[in-house]
């Protein structure tokens, strides 16, 4: 690791400011004109630089290509009402990449890469930070094994990049969601907490098998019996029952774990609501629908931030939500979010660093 962070900074001949329509934002579309590059070569990142956006070459024997050995995070950065930008809780997203890393036998990336690359690639793609509210620029760091080698093994090359992307909302509207027992997204010892690449490869067939069937994501429950409700494809899942807020827990190492999910539980516990950190089982899930013990359903996630369920399909039937009142929990916690994250409200947890 080179002790005095040196990046080189090559800006983009052409920008695409200019052409992009920051009103109409969807999700992951856009990539601003620049991102940051650092390589790991015999043990040590170097070469940080950041330069326009643009292709890699990568040979065709590039171990990732064959066999997966990548790790992304997702972050995002706002626009307060003075212009400064903030970013949510990216010292959180550095260490859950590194324990994603370690898991894939990727080298750790050390704090400061991360920290200067982000603070470097933000202060070239400044502009890119929407202005629009409701609307931010979603960061993907990301390592990759970089190796041209057809043997198994951990790559003894790879590249850290971080991307940046204006985005608005990932659902659109509530989703409606399948409750998966025919396929695993995670097994105890598996991959399941490491935001690993092919734990999404994975999720692809059932995910599309479930929205062919016009449903948005499926819940995905436990690989050993499928029982137990863990997590969705893109968020973990909460729910309100009986005014107390259920989540599984995050110790069995299948499930994400999400920083949103994190920041929604304390968010819960200092407004007072009950949180259970506990497994909910299908059956139980079905019994509160059908009883009206299920006032609420939710993903949380850094690309979906609070996303309200509308519909639950258990075992072939469709159970549709009850209408929410102004005042429900996850309208509430969103707001508190959404406050500090763009700075209308003192961040007194400290999750806030402006740029
Ligand atoms: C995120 O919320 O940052 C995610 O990683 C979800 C992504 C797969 C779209």
């Amino acid at each position: 690791m080179n002790k005095t962070l040196s990046i080189t900074v090559t800006k983009s001949q052409r920008s695409k400011l200019s052409e992009t329509d920051f009103d109409t934002l969807a999700f992951g579309h856009i990539i601003s004109d620049h991102m940051f590059v650092a390589e790991y070569v015999d043990g040590e990142w170097g070469n940080m630089r950041v330069e326009p956006y643009g292709p890699l070459e990568i040979n065709p024997a590039n171990a990732t290509l064959h066999y997966g050995q990548s790790v992304f995070e997702g972050l995002k950065a706002y626009r307060n009402e003075a212009g400064e930008i903030l970013v949510f809780r990216g010292d959180a997203n550095q260490r859950r990449l590194n324990e994603s890393a370690f898991r894939m036998c990727i080298p750790e990336v050390p704090e400061e890469v991360f920290m200067e690359g982000m603070r470097k690639l933000l202060e070239v793609d400044r502009e890119w930070v929407p202005k629009n509210p409701g609307y931010s620029l979603y960061i993907r760091p990301f390592v990759f094994a970089d190796d041209d080698y057809l043997g198994i093994r951990p790559s003894r090359k790879y590249k850290f990049i971080i991307l940046a992307s204006p985005v608005g909302k990932y659902y659109a509207k509530p989703v409606a969601v399948k409750v998966e027992t025919q396929f695993s997204r995670a097994v105890e010892g598996g991959t399941g907490a490491a935001k690993a690449a092919g734990n999404y490869a994975g999720s692809l067939f059932p995910a599309q098998k479930a929205q062919d069937e016009g449903y948005d994501q499926l819940l995905w429950t436990d690989g050993k019996t499928h029982q137990y409700i863990e997590e969705s494809g893109t968020m973990n899942v909460m729910f309100v029952l009986d005014g107390v807020l259920v989540t599984a827990p995050t110790t069995t190492g299948t499930i994400l774990k999400g920083i949103t999910r994190d920041s929604v539980l304390t968010l819960a516990r200092d407004m007072g609501v009950s949180v259970e950190e506990r497994f909910l089982s299908v059956a139980e899930l079905e019994e509160a629908l059908i009883s009206g013990r299920l006032e609420e359903a939710f993903g949380t996630g850094t690309a979906a931030t609070v996303a309200f369920i509308r519909l639950i399909n258990i075992h072939g039937k469709d159970y549709l939500l009850p209408e929410k009142p102004a005042d429900a929990f996850s309208n509430r916690v969103l707001k508190s979010l959404d406050d500090i994250k763009y700075g209308k409200v003192p961040d007194t947890y400290g999750w806030i660093r402006k740029y």
